[in-house]
């Protein structure tokens, strides 16, 4: 049983057994049971199951996110015009204690009268959003806001931004990242131009998996869509092939990416209490995209769409099938403007109500087999509704 370890005194906290002594689940565990071993059977039981998932999630695979510290301030370092699009401003902002976390923004926002969707992507420190990627989300009417989370916290073992700030902070980058990413939303939020109801989170690969993290741990983003994302990711621990990037691999190369703890899966991933459909149920209700490549199998895209299949179970069972997408293309690991323009589409969708000609429930694997053993729980007569935010930040 997936929870019943957890079991402690009434209004104790949880109690944490190592990996060792959780039981063996072989297959996707089950979302929707509780810690007593009974299962949620309302939807308005899906925020308190959602917040007992993350936590689990959090203390055994990416450590904890950062405190919120100070309040986040920007100082306009640049502006420059993109024709008669709109209009780029190079900010450096200020987080965490004192403000002594600077992080670079790069803002994008449209000609015109706003507020504007946003389009908040992690990556800028990749030098890849160039003037194509700016006008493609500018021409259609949505804010680019790119931040460097490698500012953050860096990508190594190096104990900066975040880990300076905080010296005993011991989540793992992925975690410090998706922090970045609830920060920056804190200035964006501040400002006239932002829709504050209308915000997606993205990124590539490394920067996916803390996408999906940020997504699952904020409802203030309306919209999740890792790209690429794969092991640590949208990927499945538990079902892959050969090609596919395995918890082994990843913790070998990138273990500062997690916390220290999820060294204890280490052959040992059927004993992981979840796996990351939970992660990305934990959007639920909230908008999910993912998107990916099939030339690109160290990501996993077979094991990706099982993923996708076990979360849209909760999704369904909330009432809200339809805002969880997945969407795969040809060719290899990246996120190009093709990648940008499916995202753009799901966010008219999802965000607008617009009608558009892609597809988002087309599924490459469709021979991939049921890889888990639970289906949703019969409702109780007294549910109703699909249930609202409830719980902000972790
Ligand atoms: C490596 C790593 C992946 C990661 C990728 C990236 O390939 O193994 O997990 O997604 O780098 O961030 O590009």
């Amino acid at each position: 049983m997936l929870f019943a370890f957890m079991m402690a005194g009434a209004g104790a906290p949880p109690a944490w057994p190592p990996p060792d002594r959780l039981p063996i689940v072989a297959e996707l565990p089950d979302p929707f049971l509780k810690p007593d071993g009974t299962r949620i059977r309302a939807r308005r039981e899906w925020p308190a199951q959602r917040r007992r998932l993350l936590e689990t999630i959090l203390h055994y695979q990416y450590g904890p996110l950062p405190p919120k510290g100070a309040k986040v301030t920007g100082r306009v370092t640049d502006h420059r015009e993109v024709g008669d699009l709109g209009s780029v401003r190079d900010i450096e902002l200020s987080m965490g204690p004192r403000g002594v976390v600077k992080v670079r923004l790069m803002l994008a926002v449209p000609a015109g009268k706003g507020p504007f969707p946003v389009i908040l992507d992690g990556d800028l420190g990749w030098d890849r959003l160039n003037d194509a990627f700016i006008r493609a989300v500018l021409g259609r009417g949505y804010i680019l806001a790119a931040f460097n989370r490698e500012q953050v916290g860096p990508d190594s073992a190096e104990r900066k931004g975040v880990y300076e700030a905080w010296p005993n902070y011991d989540g793992g980058r992925l975690a410090a990242w998706a922090w970045g990413f609830h920060r920056t939303l804190d200035y964006l939020l501040t400002l006239p131009e932002v829709d504050g109801k209308r915000i997606a989170a993205t990124g590539h690969s490394r920067g996916g998996k803390c996408a999906l993290l940020a997504g699952a741990t904020d409802e203030r983003i309306a919209v999740t869509a890792p790209n690429n994302s794969g092991c640590g990711g949208a990927g499945n621990y538990r079902f892959h092939d050969d090609k596919c990037e395995t918890l082994e691999a990843i913790v070998r190369r990138f273990p500062y990416w997690f916390h220290a703890r999820f060294a204890g899966f280490m052959n040992n991933v059927q004993r992981l209490p979840f796996d990351q459909h939970t992660l990305k149920a934990c959007v639920a209700p909230r908008a999910l995209l993912t998107t990916e490549a099939l030339g690109d199998l160290w990501a996993n895209p077979r094991g990706t769409q099982q993923t996708h299949q076990a979360a849209r179970e909760v999704y369904a069972w909330l009432g809200a099938p339809d805002r969880i997408g997945i969407h795969f293309r040809q060719g290899g690991h990246e996120h190009g403007l093709q990648d940008f323009e499916t995202l753009l589409e799901f966010c008219d969708v999802q965000l607008f109500g617009r009608t558009v000609s892609r597809r988002f429930d087309a599924l490459a694997f469709p021979d991939a087999e049921r890889v888990w053993n639970w289906s949703a729980p019969a409702r109780s007569p007294r549910s109703s509704g699909v249930p609202t935010a409830s719980s902000g930040d972790l």
